[in-house]
Protein backbone atom coordinates (compact mmCIF):
# COMPACT_ATOMS: atom_id res chain seq x y z
CA UNK A 1 0.00 0.00 0.00
CA UNK A 2 1.32 2.92 -1.05
CA UNK A 3 -0.86 5.57 -0.38
CA UNK A 4 -4.63 4.79 0.90
CA UNK A 5 -7.05 6.89 -0.54
CA UNK A 6 -10.06 3.89 -1.54
CA UNK A 7 -10.55 0.50 -1.30
CA UNK A 8 -8.25 -0.41 -4.32
CA UNK A 9 -5.14 0.31 -2.22
CA UNK A 10 -6.24 -2.77 -0.03
CA UNK A 11 -5.54 -6.59 -1.98
CA UNK A 12 -7.52 -8.31 1.20
CA UNK A 13 -10.40 -6.33 2.86
CA UNK A 14 -11.59 -9.05 5.07
CA UNK A 15 -7.89 -9.55 6.27
CA UNK A 16 -7.38 -5.64 6.76
CA UNK A 17 -10.42 -5.80 9.14
CA UNK A 18 -9.59 -8.81 11.17
CA UNK A 19 -6.06 -7.51 11.94
CA UNK A 20 -7.93 -4.17 12.92
CA UNK A 21 -9.97 -5.93 15.46
CA UNK A 22 -6.97 -7.60 16.46
CA UNK A 23 -4.97 -4.28 17.24
CA UNK A 24 -8.45 -3.00 19.23
CA UNK A 25 -7.56 -5.77 21.70
CA UNK A 26 -4.49 -4.34 22.33
CA UNK A 27 -3.72 -0.80 20.55
CA UNK A 28 -0.79 0.60 21.93
CA UNK A 29 2.53 -0.14 20.61
CA UNK A 30 4.53 3.10 20.59
CA UNK A 31 7.67 1.60 18.97
CA UNK A 32 6.78 1.48 15.79
CA UNK A 33 5.76 5.15 14.92
CA UNK A 34 8.16 6.61 17.32
CA UNK A 35 10.33 9.53 15.86
CA UNK A 36 7.63 9.50 12.89
CA UNK A 37 5.44 12.18 12.05
CA UNK A 38 1.91 12.43 10.96
CA UNK A 39 1.06 15.15 9.05
CA UNK A 40 -3.07 16.09 9.18
CA UNK A 41 -4.43 18.82 6.59
CA UNK A 42 -7.78 20.06 6.58
CA UNK A 43 -9.52 22.37 4.40
CA UNK A 44 -12.72 21.45 6.04
CA UNK A 45 -14.59 20.81 9.35
CA UNK A 46 -13.78 17.51 11.03
CA UNK A 47 -14.33 16.28 14.99
CA UNK A 48 -14.02 12.12 14.29
CA UNK A 49 -11.53 12.33 11.54
CA UNK A 50 -9.11 14.08 13.25
CA UNK A 51 -9.39 13.09 16.63
CA UNK A 52 -9.34 9.47 15.85
CA UNK A 53 -6.06 10.05 13.50
CA UNK A 54 -4.72 11.69 16.23
CA UNK A 55 -5.55 8.92 18.59
CA UNK A 56 -4.12 6.48 16.53
CA UNK A 57 -1.17 7.81 15.86
CA UNK A 58 -0.45 8.38 19.26
CA UNK A 59 -0.74 4.88 20.21
CA UNK A 60 1.83 4.24 17.34
CA UNK A 61 4.32 6.50 19.18
CA UNK A 62 3.90 8.98 16.58
CA UNK A 63 3.72 13.01 16.72
CA UNK A 64 0.82 14.58 14.98
CA UNK A 65 1.13 17.94 13.26
CA UNK A 66 -2.51 19.27 12.56
CA UNK A 67 -3.18 22.33 10.15
CA UNK A 68 -6.52 24.21 9.27
CA UNK A 69 -5.17 24.95 5.78
CA UNK A 70 -8.33 26.60 4.35
CA UNK A 71 -7.68 29.08 7.39
CA UNK A 72 -4.14 29.22 8.35
CA UNK A 73 -2.29 28.37 5.68
CA UNK A 74 -1.26 30.56 1.81
CA UNK A 75 -4.42 29.93 -0.74
CA UNK A 76 -3.43 27.41 -2.38
CA UNK A 77 -3.15 27.26 -6.53
CA UNK A 78 -3.45 24.10 -7.88
CA UNK A 79 -3.36 25.23 -11.75
CA UNK A 80 0.06 23.98 -13.47
CA UNK A 81 1.55 27.22 -15.39
CA UNK A 82 -0.66 29.32 -13.20
CA UNK A 83 0.39 33.19 -13.58
CA UNK A 84 -0.39 33.54 -9.22
CA UNK A 85 -0.99 37.70 -9.94
CA UNK A 86 -4.46 37.00 -7.87
CA UNK A 87 -5.76 35.61 -4.57
CA UNK A 88 -3.48 32.41 -4.99
CA UNK A 89 -0.11 32.80 -2.82
CA UNK A 90 1.38 29.51 -2.49
CA UNK A 91 1.48 26.83 -5.30
CA UNK A 92 0.70 23.00 -4.32
CA UNK A 93 3.88 21.82 -5.73
CA UNK A 94 5.83 23.97 -3.49
CA UNK A 95 3.79 23.65 -0.28
CA UNK A 96 3.43 19.84 -0.69
CA UNK A 97 7.53 19.19 -0.93
CA UNK A 98 7.93 21.27 1.86
CA UNK A 99 4.98 19.20 3.90
CA UNK A 100 6.84 16.17 2.70
CA UNK A 101 10.51 16.85 4.48
CA UNK A 102 8.43 17.97 7.88
CA UNK A 103 6.21 14.52 7.83
CA UNK A 104 6.69 10.85 7.44
CA UNK A 105 2.57 10.16 6.43
CA UNK A 106 0.75 13.00 5.25
CA UNK A 107 -3.54 12.98 5.80
CA UNK A 108 -6.04 15.43 3.68
CA UNK A 109 -9.42 16.41 3.93
CA UNK A 110 -10.31 17.51 0.98
CA UNK A 111 -14.46 18.06 0.19
CA UNK A 112 -16.42 18.34 -2.65
CA UNK A 113 -17.30 21.59 -4.23
CA UNK A 114 -20.33 19.87 -5.85
CA UNK A 115 -19.87 22.36 -8.53
CA UNK A 116 -18.16 21.03 -11.40
CA UNK A 117 -18.34 17.08 -11.39
CA UNK A 118 -15.78 16.76 -13.53
CA UNK A 119 -12.78 18.28 -11.32
CA UNK A 120 -14.83 16.20 -7.93
CA UNK A 121 -14.67 13.14 -9.24
CA UNK A 122 -11.05 13.34 -11.47
CA UNK A 123 -10.31 14.35 -7.63
CA UNK A 124 -8.48 17.40 -8.69
CA UNK A 125 -7.11 18.41 -5.11
CA UNK A 126 -6.21 15.04 -3.63
CA UNK A 127 -4.19 14.02 -6.99
CA UNK A 128 -2.02 17.19 -6.51
CA UNK A 129 -1.17 16.04 -3.23
CA UNK A 130 -0.23 12.91 -3.91
CA UNK A 131 1.32 14.11 -7.70
CA UNK A 132 4.04 15.89 -5.33
CA UNK A 133 4.15 14.20 -2.56
CA UNK A 134 7.22 11.96 -1.22
CA UNK A 135 5.49 10.41 1.24
CA UNK A 136 2.30 8.26 1.79
CA UNK A 137 -1.06 9.97 1.75
CA UNK A 138 -3.93 9.09 3.44
CA UNK A 139 -7.72 10.54 2.45
CA UNK A 140 -9.24 12.21 5.30
CA UNK A 141 -12.37 12.35 3.33
CA UNK A 142 -11.82 13.20 -0.42
CA UNK A 143 -14.39 14.73 -3.14
CA UNK A 144 -15.93 11.11 -3.88
CA UNK A 145 -14.85 8.72 -1.34
CA UNK A 146 -14.19 8.50 2.74
CA UNK A 147 -12.10 4.97 2.58
CA UNK A 148 -11.28 5.19 6.73
CA UNK A 149 -14.89 6.05 7.58
CA UNK A 150 -15.62 2.78 5.00
CA UNK A 151 -13.05 0.74 7.01
CA UNK A 152 -14.86 1.67 10.61
CA UNK A 153 -18.12 0.86 9.45
CA UNK A 154 -16.87 -2.83 7.90
CA UNK A 155 -15.17 -3.49 11.60
CA UNK A 156 -18.43 -2.40 13.32
CA UNK A 157 -20.47 -4.89 11.18
CA UNK A 158 -17.76 -7.14 11.31
CA UNK A 159 -17.97 -6.80 15.52
CA UNK A 160 -21.87 -8.09 15.61
CA UNK A 161 -20.80 -11.56 13.74
CA UNK A 162 -23.85 -11.76 11.84
CA UNK A 163 -22.96 -13.93 8.84
CA UNK A 164 -24.42 -13.23 4.90
CA UNK A 165 -25.56 -9.93 6.66
CA UNK A 166 -28.55 -7.90 4.23
CA UNK A 167 -27.19 -4.33 4.55
CA UNK A 168 -29.29 -1.88 3.51
CA UNK A 169 -28.57 1.95 2.46
CA UNK A 170 -30.88 4.46 2.39
CA UNK A 171 -30.76 8.07 1.48
CA UNK A 172 -32.35 10.44 3.98
CA UNK A 173 -33.18 14.16 3.98
CA UNK A 174 -30.74 17.19 4.87
CA UNK A 175 -31.37 20.44 4.52
CA UNK A 176 -28.39 21.11 2.69
CA UNK A 177 -26.74 19.10 -0.45
CA UNK A 178 -23.96 17.03 0.69
CA UNK A 179 -21.13 15.20 -1.42
CA UNK A 180 -21.73 11.51 -2.22
CA UNK A 181 -18.20 10.14 -0.87
CA UNK A 182 -19.33 8.58 2.30
CA UNK A 183 -21.97 6.41 0.36
CA UNK A 184 -19.76 6.03 -2.52
CA UNK A 185 -17.09 4.59 -0.83
CA UNK A 186 -19.36 2.74 1.65
CA UNK A 187 -21.03 0.79 -1.76
CA UNK A 188 -17.05 0.20 -2.66
CA UNK A 189 -16.18 -0.72 0.74
CA UNK A 190 -19.17 -3.33 1.50
CA UNK A 191 -19.31 -5.15 -1.92
CA UNK A 192 -16.02 -6.71 -1.02
CA UNK A 193 -17.98 -8.36 1.58
CA UNK A 194 -20.09 -11.53 1.33
CA UNK A 195 -22.84 -8.85 2.69
CA UNK A 196 -26.18 -8.83 0.61
CA UNK A 197 -26.49 -4.89 -0.73
CA UNK A 198 -29.76 -2.92 -1.31
CA UNK A 199 -29.73 0.98 -2.46
CA UNK A 200 -32.50 2.82 -1.80
CA UNK A 201 -33.33 6.35 -2.71
CA UNK A 202 -35.60 8.71 -4.94
CA UNK A 203 -35.36 8.98 -8.09
CA UNK A 204 -32.86 10.96 -9.61
CA UNK A 205 -30.51 10.89 -6.61
CA UNK A 206 -29.24 7.96 -8.50
CA UNK A 207 -25.29 7.68 -7.94
CA UNK A 208 -22.31 6.77 -10.41
CA UNK A 209 -22.74 4.09 -12.09
CA UNK A 210 -19.13 3.20 -11.01
CA UNK A 211 -19.68 3.21 -7.45
CA UNK A 212 -23.45 0.70 -7.90
CA UNK A 213 -22.24 -1.27 -10.55
CA UNK A 214 -23.56 -4.90 -9.20
CA UNK A 215 -25.78 -3.17 -6.17
CA UNK A 216 -29.84 -3.63 -5.96
CA UNK A 217 -31.46 -0.56 -6.39
CA UNK A 218 -35.19 -0.42 -4.81
CA UNK A 219 -36.97 2.95 -4.76
CA UNK A 220 -39.26 1.87 -2.38
CA UNK A 221 -37.35 2.64 0.94
CA UNK A 222 -39.83 0.02 2.79
CA UNK A 223 -38.94 -2.95 1.13
CA UNK A 224 -35.24 -2.08 1.17
CA UNK A 225 -35.50 -1.99 4.65
CA UNK A 226 -37.53 -5.42 4.75
CA UNK A 227 -35.55 -7.99 6.99
CA UNK A 228 -32.43 -6.03 6.73
CA UNK A 229 -29.89 -6.94 9.38
CA UNK A 230 -28.00 -2.91 9.02
CA UNK A 231 -29.76 0.41 7.75
CA UNK A 232 -27.27 2.95 6.59
CA UNK A 233 -28.67 6.17 6.37
CA UNK A 234 -26.73 9.17 4.58
CA UNK A 235 -28.15 12.16 2.59
CA UNK A 236 -26.04 12.98 -0.93
CA UNK A 237 -26.74 15.63 -3.57
CA UNK A 238 -27.80 14.35 -6.86
CA UNK A 239 -25.08 13.33 -9.29
CA UNK A 240 -26.16 13.58 -12.31
CA UNK A 241 -28.05 17.30 -11.53
CA UNK A 242 -24.56 17.41 -10.22
CA UNK A 243 -24.93 19.15 -6.42
CA UNK A 244 -28.73 19.71 -6.82
CA UNK A 245 -30.80 18.93 -3.41
CA UNK A 246 -34.42 17.65 -5.15
CA UNK A 247 -35.89 16.54 -2.40
CA UNK A 248 -35.56 17.55 1.30
CA UNK A 249 -38.67 14.79 2.04
CA UNK A 250 -39.39 13.72 5.42
CA UNK A 251 -40.90 10.27 4.07
CA UNK A 252 -37.69 9.13 4.27
CA UNK A 253 -36.31 9.88 7.30
CA UNK A 254 -35.64 6.57 9.21
CA UNK A 255 -38.08 6.09 12.42
CA UNK A 256 -38.47 3.04 15.09
CA UNK A 257 -41.66 2.30 12.32
CA UNK A 258 -39.41 1.88 9.38
CA UNK A 259 -36.72 -0.33 12.01
CA UNK A 260 -39.51 -2.21 12.64
CA UNK A 261 -39.71 -3.47 9.36
CA UNK A 262 -35.82 -5.32 9.79
CA UNK A 263 -34.38 -8.61 10.87
CA UNK A 264 -33.63 -6.57 14.31
CA UNK A 265 -31.96 -4.10 12.03
CA UNK A 266 -29.21 -2.19 13.64
CA UNK A 267 -28.91 1.43 12.16
CA UNK A 268 -25.65 3.43 11.44
CA UNK A 269 -24.57 6.59 10.21
CA UNK A 270 -20.88 8.03 9.81
CA UNK A 271 -21.89 10.98 12.34
CA UNK A 272 -22.40 13.89 12.39
CA UNK A 273 -26.23 13.58 11.87
CA UNK A 274 -29.37 16.19 12.17
CA UNK A 275 -31.05 13.90 14.39
CA UNK A 276 -35.18 13.76 13.54
CA UNK A 277 -34.22 14.97 10.28
CA UNK A 278 -31.82 11.79 9.15
CA UNK A 279 -32.81 9.38 11.60
CA UNK A 280 -35.27 10.29 14.89
CA UNK A 281 -33.94 10.12 18.19
CA UNK A 282 -35.13 6.49 19.58
CA UNK A 283 -33.39 5.40 15.96
CA UNK A 284 -30.14 6.85 16.87
CA UNK A 285 -29.71 6.27 20.36
CA UNK A 286 -30.30 2.43 20.09
CA UNK A 287 -27.71 2.42 16.60
CA UNK A 288 -24.37 1.66 16.31
CA UNK A 289 -23.00 5.24 15.45
CA UNK A 290 -20.75 5.69 18.83
CA UNK A 291 -19.04 2.46 18.13
CA UNK A 292 -18.65 3.44 14.27
CA UNK A 293 -17.10 6.44 15.54
CA UNK A 294 -14.95 4.04 18.29
CA UNK A 295 -13.78 1.98 15.49
CA UNK A 296 -12.19 5.42 13.22
CA UNK A 297 -9.15 4.95 15.28
CA UNK A 298 -8.45 1.28 14.62
CA UNK A 299 -9.55 1.99 11.45
CA UNK A 300 -6.77 4.50 10.99
CA UNK A 301 -4.47 2.85 13.03
CA UNK A 302 -3.90 -0.57 11.24
CA UNK A 303 -3.48 1.88 7.79
CA UNK A 304 -1.16 4.17 9.74
CA UNK A 305 0.89 0.98 10.89
CA UNK A 306 0.85 -1.14 7.45
CA UNK A 307 2.62 2.47 6.00
CA UNK A 308 4.86 2.45 8.85
CA UNK A 309 5.82 -1.17 8.65
CA UNK A 310 6.45 -0.52 4.79
CA UNK A 311 8.81 2.56 5.70
CA UNK A 312 10.71 -0.25 8.43
CA UNK A 313 11.24 -2.40 5.47
CA UNK A 314 12.18 0.26 3.13
CA UNK A 315 14.53 1.53 5.50
CA UNK A 316 16.04 -2.01 6.83
CA UNK A 317 16.70 -2.55 3.22
CA UNK A 318 19.24 0.08 2.09
N1 LIG B 1 -17.54 10.83 10.01
C1 LIG B 1 -16.61 11.79 9.94
O1 LIG B 1 -15.74 11.80 9.06
O2 LIG B 1 -16.72 12.73 10.92
P1 LIG B 1 -15.96 14.13 10.90
O3 LIG B 1 -16.47 14.88 9.68
O4 LIG B 1 -16.36 14.82 12.19
O5 LIG B 1 -14.50 13.91 10.81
Amino acid sequence: MKNFTSVSDINDVESLVNEAIALKKDPVNLSIGSGKTLGLLFFNPSLRTRLSSQKAAYNLGMNVMTLNIDEDGWKIEFEDGAVMDQGSQEHIKDAVQVISQYCDILGVRTFAGLKNRKDDYQEKVLSSFIAHATIPVISLESATLHPLQSLADLITIKEQGIVWPKVAVSWAPHPRPLPQAVVNSFLEWIMKTDAEVVLTHPHRYELSEKFTRGVTINYNQEEALAGADFVYAKNWSAYESYGQKISEDPAWTITMDKMKLTNHGRFMHCLPVRRNVIATDEVIDNSLVIKQAENRIYAAQIVLKKLLELQHEVAASH
